[in-house]
Order: structure tokens, then sequence, then C-alpha cells
């Protein structure tokens, strides 16, 4: 299992957490602008987009959900379920998720302002985002080795 979030980042997180829900749209926005940059990841989402008929925003949305709930892990292990089998069947990888911090972590500054969007607050979101990509990239290693 990932290495938990350290006290400070948690408590920063915890914090800042409805201000990134209320503005959850606009930041979801700003970050896909971001992430579909690069072709190859937006092919992706394409695809998913044509197989469950609906807009791939949920990806950004449950970031910015589960971050909250970083210290309590346990709790999210069937959601964790759901996101990495779709992950597997759109053929996420792990070098595929610095591109994903990369996009979401400006867009939370895009959008709240660096007053807002301090280092400290983005540093410590990129900490949280980071314990869930390990958990997500270790399920989807053993999904892949299953498969293989
Ligand atoms: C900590 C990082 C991430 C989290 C928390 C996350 C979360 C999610 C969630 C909740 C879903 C919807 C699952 C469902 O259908 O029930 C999803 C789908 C998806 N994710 Fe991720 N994801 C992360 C990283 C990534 C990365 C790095 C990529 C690759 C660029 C990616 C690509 C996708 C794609 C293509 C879908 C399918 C979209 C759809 O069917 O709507 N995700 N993700």
């Amino acid at each position: 299992m990932a290495a938990r979030l350290s006290p400070e980042a948690t408590a920063i997180v915890k914090a800042t957490a409805p201000a990134l829900q209320k503005h959850g749209l606009a930041i979801t926005t700003r970050m896909y602008e971001r992430l579909f940059v690069d072709a190859d990841i937006k092919a992706m989402f394409d695809q998913a987009a044509q197989q469950s008929g609906e807009q791939p925003k949920r990806l950004a949305a449950a970031i910015l959900a589960f971050a909250q709930n970083v210290d309590k892990l346990e709790a999210l292990t069937g959601a964790v379920e759901r996101m990495a089998a779709r992950h597997v069947a759109t053929g996420v990888r792990p070098e595929h998720y610095p591109a994903v911090a990369a996009a979401l972590l400006p867009a939370i500054r895009d959008v709240l302002g660096e007053d807002v969007a301090t280092d400290a607050v983005l540093a410590a979101w990129a900490e949280a985002y980071g314990v869930l990509a390990d958990i997500l990239i270790g399920r989807e290693a053993s999904l892949y080795a299953e498969a293989a």
C-alpha cells in the first residue's frame, strides 16, 4: 500500500477541499484543456467517451473527491477497484500519471488564483495525488499481469 499523506498535507487538503469542490467544474474544464494538448492522451478519452456514451469528466471530479479521503483510504477499496478496471480497459499506464498531475495542479491555480492556491496548497495536493496514483498504479499492475 502506498505511503500515507503527511499530517501537514492532510490538513491543507481538507481545509482547501471545499474551495476546490465549489469550483470543481471550472477546474475540471481547465484540467482537460491542459491535458488534451497531448494527442495520445486525448485519444484515450475520445475512445472512452464513445464506449460509455458519457463525457469522461469523472476523472477530475474523482481526484478532487478522493483527495479528501486520503486519510481513510480503506473506505475507498470498492471505488479503487472500479477506477483500476476502467483504467486497464482504456490502457492507462504508470507513465500517464505525471501528465494528469501536470494538468490538474496548474488548473487549480488558474481557477482559484495564487492567493488561495499558494505553493504550499499545490504541494499538498500534489502529495495527495501521488498517494492516489501509487494505489491505482499498484492495482492496475496486478490487473495487467492477470490479463497477460
Ligand atoms: C489519481 C489519479 C486518478 C484518479 C483518482 C482517476 C479516477 C478516475 C475515475 C473515478 C474514473 C471513472 C471510473 C468509472 O467509470 O467508474 C476514471 C476513468 C478514466 N480515467 Fe482516471 N483517474 C486517475 C488517473 C488517470 C490517468 C493518469 C489517466 C490517463 C491519462 C486516466 C484516464 C482515464 C480514462 C481514459 C478514463 C475513462 C473515462 C470514462 O470512461 O469516463 N486516469 N478515472
